[in-house]
């Protein structure tokens, strides 16, 4: 079975709020990821507000077709929000005010009580919770005793090696190789403890394959490259290239 593929929209408002304006128009771009078959939607409700909007949050929850996953902060007050607009999913992230992206997975470990209790709210509304780690052991090890049903994997020191055409080549590749494997130990590690088990962050058309074809990953979130090819070929068409090269790359596996 391929995995499920949730497009990250925010950067459809980071150029909205560009302008403070109405378009582009984010539930239109919600609407044609659902028609090119995206499984679902994740946006990032940052304390910030620098892309998308409280409002985006119910307008979203009011016509999306499919799923909707929204990343915040282990913040009381962002929990609340999502009680309100009761998403499908919440995905606990780090976040630090000066950072241009997500840097890291949280440290759910040094937060244990906060996100335990963060989790124990989202539960009782009936609301996936998911939380974004490195691939470590203790940082999963401890999301599950946190009561999380899932962990999303941050794929972002792969996305870092893989971004240079040189990557594939000498020791280069040895780092890549490296690291994919502590991604897949990471998602076997978390599938044996019951977790569901997604992946995200930095990933391309160019570098998803290897990761698709980690069997336990049944989830991805992926932005900021489909968006920008979106510029280029549409929307629609961006969204079923990235599906594509899921699909490819689970077919690939082994
Ligand atoms: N997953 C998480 C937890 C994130 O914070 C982000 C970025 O908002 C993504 C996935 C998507 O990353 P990208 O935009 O680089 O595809």
């Amino acid at each position: 079975m391929s995995a499920r593929l949730n497009v990250n929209i925010d950067h459809v408002a980071t150029v909205r709020q560009a302008r403070r304006t109405i378009e582009p128009n984010l539930i239109a771009a919600a609407l044609l990821c659902e028609k090119a078959g995206a499984d679902g939607i994740t946006v990032h409700l940052r304390q910030d507000r620098r892309h998308i909007q409280d409002r985006d949050l119910f307008l979203l929850r009011q016509t999306l077709n499919t799923y909707l996953n929204v990343e915040m902060a282990v913040a009381p007050e962002m929990i609340s929000i999502a009680l309100e607009v009761l998403p499908n999913a919440v995905t606990l992230v780090p976040e630090r005010p000066e950072e241009i992206t997500t840097e890291g997975g949280l440290n759910v470990q040094e937060n244990f009580e906060a996100v335990r209790e963060a989790i124990l709210r989202l539960k009782e509304a009936r609301i996936f919770t998911s939380i974004f780690v490195n691939p470590e052991i203790e940082q999963i090890e401890a999301s599950k005793r946190a009561g999380a049903d899932q962990v999303e994997l941050c794929t972002a020191h792969y996305s870092e090696l893989t971004l240079s055409g040189n990557s594939f080549h000498g020791e280069a590749l040895g780092k890549v190789k490296e690291e994919i494997k502590r991604l897949s130990d990471a998602a076997k590690y978390a599938a044996s403890l019951g977790l569901v088990v997604a992946a995200g962050h930095g990933l391309t058309y160019r570098n998803v394959g290897a990761i698709a074809a980690i069997e336990e990953i049944s989830e991805f979130n992926i932005g900021h490259n489909i968006i920008s090819r979106s510029i280029f070929v549409g929307i629609e068409q961006a969204v079923r290239e990235m599906i594509q090269a899921i699909k490819q790359g689970r077919q690939n596996r082994g």
